[in-house]
């Protein structure tokens, strides 16, 4: 089947799982429930393993992911414009190397239609596991008006976030990793942590932890120019990474342009991780994604720095119920290492 139809139709059965919430209550039973409680940024994830942005892009479906042993879900990438995205084909699987390439290009309902969507389902302090909200810029939106967009993101979506991630690092929106730079990236935080804190002031409303999601075609000094920036704002951590750009040596698919994901990319995803958590002295929060298809490959992220991994191509290849495996996976292993 056509990727792009695959993946619809598993957003549209999953989205119908989420209509029955005591069905996704006995799969989480039967998964094992909350295992290993992991406490960050304010936050308790019932496990390490999450969901990748771009799987559910317009929120429809999250409230069943803990049935598939999720310990958290990342919505998006949503855009303060809805977009339709870049021309089809724009998805394509490379089964031998258990890679993908995509160059979807954003393609979501807008963040005022998405937060209508999320005011109808579980709101915070009333999930079963984290939702993190994913947030880019609009391809309309030129780049000098990228923080205006992404405020207006921000502000229709902040309320509905158990946390929020900045995504700097598509490749398939022009410009957009530009955002990267030094000078950019530093307008950019400065004025979401400034809309963040003036939220916070308002009654019954606190900060939302916000974490800024990297490429992993960035140098070690550009990762060092990333870090500067997000500690200089105290940012809540750092997704570790999106899709590259780059091709392996000897990589025999198709020449598509887009984002590759899955096995080619594991071991730069952990280099990245590993050189962040080194140098900020493990003090900078990480979610590792990258590759994952084993507890091997969850633990290697973990190792090199991560305090949470996630998961998307590993999913299409192994199927709805990798989180699962790789939670119970994880936790026998630690328990193991206890003895
Ligand atoms: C993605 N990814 C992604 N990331 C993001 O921040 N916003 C997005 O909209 C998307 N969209 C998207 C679509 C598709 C089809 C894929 C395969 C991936 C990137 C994803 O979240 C993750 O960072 C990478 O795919 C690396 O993890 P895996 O897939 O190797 O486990």
């Amino acid at each position: 089947m056509d990727a792009e139809r695959a993946h619809e139709l598993s957003v549209d059965c999953l989205a119908l799982l989420a209509g029955l919430p005591p069905v996704c209550r006995v799969l989480e039973k039967i998964g094992g429930g909350a295992s290993e409680p992991v406490h960050l940024f304010g936050l308790t994830f019932p496990n390490r393993i999450g969901l990748a942005a771009g799987y559910d892009k317009n929120g429809r479906c999250w409230p069943a992911a803990a049935g598939l042993g999720f310990g958290h879900v990342e919505i998006g990438t949503i855009t303060a414009r809805p977009q339709p995205g870049n021309p089809k084909p724009r998805l394509f699987r490379y089964p031998p190397a258990k890679a993908v390439i995509n160059r979807m290009g954003f393609n979501n309902d807008g963040a005022a239609r998405v937060a209508a969507r999320l005011s109808h389902q579980p709101g915070r302090g009333h999930r079963r596991i984290p939702l993190g909200i994913n947030l880019g810029k609009s391809k309309a939106a030129h780049l000098d008006q990228a923080v205006q967009d992404y405020l207006a993101s921000f502000s229709s979506l902040a309320d509905f976030a158990d946390y929020l991630v900045l995504n700097v690092s598509s490749p398939n929106t022009p410009g957009l990793r530009a955002l990267q730079d030094e000078d950019r990236l530093r307008e950019l935080l400065g004025a979401i942590c400034t809309a963040n804190r003036s939220r916070a002031t308002q009654p019954g409303r606190g900060a939302i932890p916000t974490l800024l999601k990297i490429a992993p075609d960035l140098g070690d000094a550009q990762l060092d120019a990333v870090l500067t920036v997000v500690s200089e704002f105290q940012l809540d951590g750092i997704v570790c990474t999106n899709t590259t750009v780059g091709r392996p040596a000897g990589w025999s698919g198709t020449l598509e342009t887009g984002g590759l994901s899955g096995a080619p990319l594991r071991e730069r995803s952990t280099e990245v991780i590993r050189h962040l958590a080194k140098a900020s002295q493990g003090r900078l929060p990480i979610v590792g994604v990258g590759g994952i298809f084993t507890v091997d490959d969850a633990k290697e992220k973990l190792d090199a720095g991560a305090a949470l991994v996630q998961i998307y191509t590993g999913m299409i290849y192994k199927g709805p119920f990798l989180a699962r495996e790789l939670a119970k996976g994880l936790r026998k292993r630690r328990a193991a290492a206890s003895t």
